[in-house]
Formats: structure tokens, sequence, C-alpha cells
């Protein structure tokens, strides 16, 4: 999987991408992720990336000429299955979009700022927009950076055990059982008999049984 990333503060993401899974991914070769800074794109003198909004109001624009001439060298080199826009009025990010975007080969993802993106640039450009929460973020960056670790750690080799991300919350609807590890009793506090009783069968029984009971305490609206 290649994913190319479009945005104006290209440093913000060195951190998120070197370290731990998603540095590894990338060194096993099982995804290419490449930042564009899209002021390098820009042909104004100042290399500025945004105006002044018309109709008047408050807030910069970014403009679309950078953006759609680094759109257009990206589209000649290879055909692109997505282009998505983050942005607070999009789709709320949810596991099944990760699980959907897993198995694209090229994405685009573009990081907003200001007051967003000149809307001809989502009009002919944009295939998808997400959100990742109904609140409002300084930039698509972070944003793009749980997108992509939420899509990347799905792919095929990236995690050491290949069935855990099956597991995870929110595959199946459900939310994870909790789970234990050493010591047996923290100060009086045990761990579940049943985890210690070797019953593969039961465990998995009483997994289930607490992944629905967490389900209908806190997020209730994941079994409608
Ligand atoms: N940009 C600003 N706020 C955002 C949000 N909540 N999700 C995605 N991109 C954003």
């Amino acid at each position: 999987m290649r994913i190319d990333i479009l945005t104006i503060l290209p440093q913000l993401l060195d951190g998120p991408f070197s370290d731990s899974i998603l540095k590894r991914a990338q060194e096993k070769n099982l995804v290419e992720i490449h930042l564009h800074n899209i002021r390098d794109y820009s042909t104004h003198r100042q290399k500025s990336v945004d105006d002044y909004q018309y109709g008047g109001g408050a807030g910069m624009v970014m403009t679309i000429q950078p953006i759609a001439d680094c759109i257009a060298k990206l589209k000649s080199e290879r055909d692109y299955d997505e282009i998505i826009y983050m942005t607070p009025d999009g789709d709320l990010l949810k596991q099944t979009i990760c699980n959907e975007l897993s198995l694209k080969e090229n994405i685009i993802i573009l990081c907003g700022h200001y007051k967003g993106v000149d809307q001809r640039v989502r009009d002919l450009f944009i295939t998808r927009e997400i959100s990742i929460g109904s609140y409002v973020l300084s930039g698509g960056e972070l944003g793009a950076a749980v997108l992509v670790d939420s899509i990347v750690r799905l792919l095929p080799g990236v995690l050491s055990d290949e069935t855990s991300a099956l597991t995870d919350s929110f595959q199946d609807n459900l939310l994870a059982p909790p789970v234990y590890t050493r010591p047996e009793d923290y100060n009086g506090h045990k761990v579940p008999d049943i985890l210690l009783s070797g019953h593969t069968e039961k465990i998995e029984e009483w997994r289930a049984e607490q992944s629905i009971k967490r389900t209908q305490e806190r997020r209730p609206d994941l079994l409608d």
C-alpha cells in the first residue's frame, strides 16, 4: 500500500510515522508513506498557500493551485483509489471505514488548515471526507496520523500476532473484553479464576460474555 499525505506542516507527521508499528511496517515494505509539502507546489512569489475568503469573514482559506498541482503530479505517476480530505464535517471515522481503506492500493490524504480548503478542491478532487471526531483540531495532520495508524495496523504482516487485529474492539461491533497479566494476585485483587482454568472453550465463552456486557454498559449504540 502507498499513502501520500499533502500538508503544509510535514514536520508534524515525522514523529508518528517514525516509531513503533508504523516504522516497522515501512521497514518491512508493507506500506510506503510519502509526505508532500503543499507550499513546494505554490507558484505564488512568496510561496503562499492561503488567501482571504470571498464574501468576507475571519480566517484564511487554502488556495486551490498548489493542492491541484500536487495532486496532478501524483496522479500522473500512478492511479489512486481514494483522495481523502480530513475535515470535521466529514464522515465519522469507524472501524468499518479503516477495514475498507486497508484494502486499497494507493491513497492520498489531504490535510486542511485555517478555515479549510477552497470548496472547488473538494468538488473536483476529493472522493471521501473523514472526521476523526466531533471536535475541531487546528489542522488535519493529527487526524491523518490517526487514520494512517488505524489502516496500517490492519495490513497483513504488520502485527506480529496475525489474529490480534481481529480481536480488537469494534471488529464485530463489540468492545474487547478485559485482559490480565501477571501477577495473579495484586494486593488481593485477583485475576478471574476462569482465565487460569486452562479451559479454552470456557475462556472464549467468558470473553464473549464480557464483550457484550462491556458494550451494553459503555457503547449500547454499537448493538443497535
Ligand atoms: N481537521 C480539523 N478537525 C478535524 C477533525 N475533527 N477530524 C479530521 N480532520 C480535522
